[in-house]
């Protein structure tokens, strides 16, 4: 069954666990890099003492040996899945998997706020076409044996047929039908990304910012369920 992580995209430890008290049944939540710089470690450790799973998203990128200390010290946080970037090649890639332990990895791609110009400015291409580029970098991360990769709603159908049915798809960019797009541009409801090969879909603001989160939270649960 697929996975339902709330992004707790606040500022403050107290905040996100404000956020996560409010919804007893919440089993994921993701961490990102404004939350853990501010609370530290602490926020893993409370929320894994409520029985929340943590998503710890970020998203390394550096010699094989530093990203292998960071994968080792997430999972002796006890952190469940953790990203690292594939453009960071085939032996960080390596480096990490063989660092994870228990805990899961998924290989972020291309970000999506890139353009095919702005990608090959970036990388001295020219003009990429990034669906090619999402494809090679998802295989190279699997050749590597990262567990899963951080897709978007419009990838996921694709990437399903091309990664094994063991890998986890974590797909953000969700919008339950009705809720404010906000910065998403290509977005899919709930279901439908489930429908498609999602494991983990990423849900922030249509529950966070919502005055009922765990009416919200519960729906999309039922919805997927
Ligand atoms: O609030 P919203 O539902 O848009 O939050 C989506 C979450 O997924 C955010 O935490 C954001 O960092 C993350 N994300 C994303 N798009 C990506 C990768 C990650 O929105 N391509």
């Amino acid at each position: 069954m697929a996975e339902v992580i709330v992004a707790l995209d606040v500022a403050t430890e107290l905040e996100a666990l404000h956020l996560a008290d409010s919804m007893p049944s919440l089993g994921w939540a993701k961490v990102g890099p404004t939350l853990f710089l501010r609370s530290g470690p602490a926020i893993v450790r409370e929320l894994k003492s409520r029985g929340v799973q943590v998503f710890l998203d970020l998203k390394w990128h550096d010699i094989p040996h530093q990203v292998a200390g960071a994968v080792a010290a997430a999972e002796e946080l006890d952190v469940d899945l953790a990203t690292v970037h594939a453009a960071g090649g085939i032996e960080m890639l390596r480096a990490a998997a063989a660092a994870s332990g228990f805990m899961r990895l998924a290989a972020v791609s291309v970000l999506t706020s890139h353009t095919p110009e702005s990608y090959g400015e970036a990388t001295g291409r020219g003009t990429v076409d990034l669906d090619e580029e999402v494809s090679r970098l998802a295989k190279l991360a699997m050749a590597a044996g990262v567990h899963g990769v951080v897709t978007s709603p419009r990838e996921v159908g694709a990437m399903r047929s091309l990664v094994g049915a063991e890998t986890w798809l974590v797909v953000p960019g969700i919008r339950p039908a009705g809720s404010d797009m906000g910065d998403q541009r290509r977005t899919a409801d709930p279901r439908a990304a489930v429908e498609a090969g999602a494991t983990h879909i990423v849900v922030g603001r249509p529950i966070t910012r919502s005055e009922q989160p765990e009416a919200v939270y519960n729906q999309i649960c039922a919805e997927i369920a």
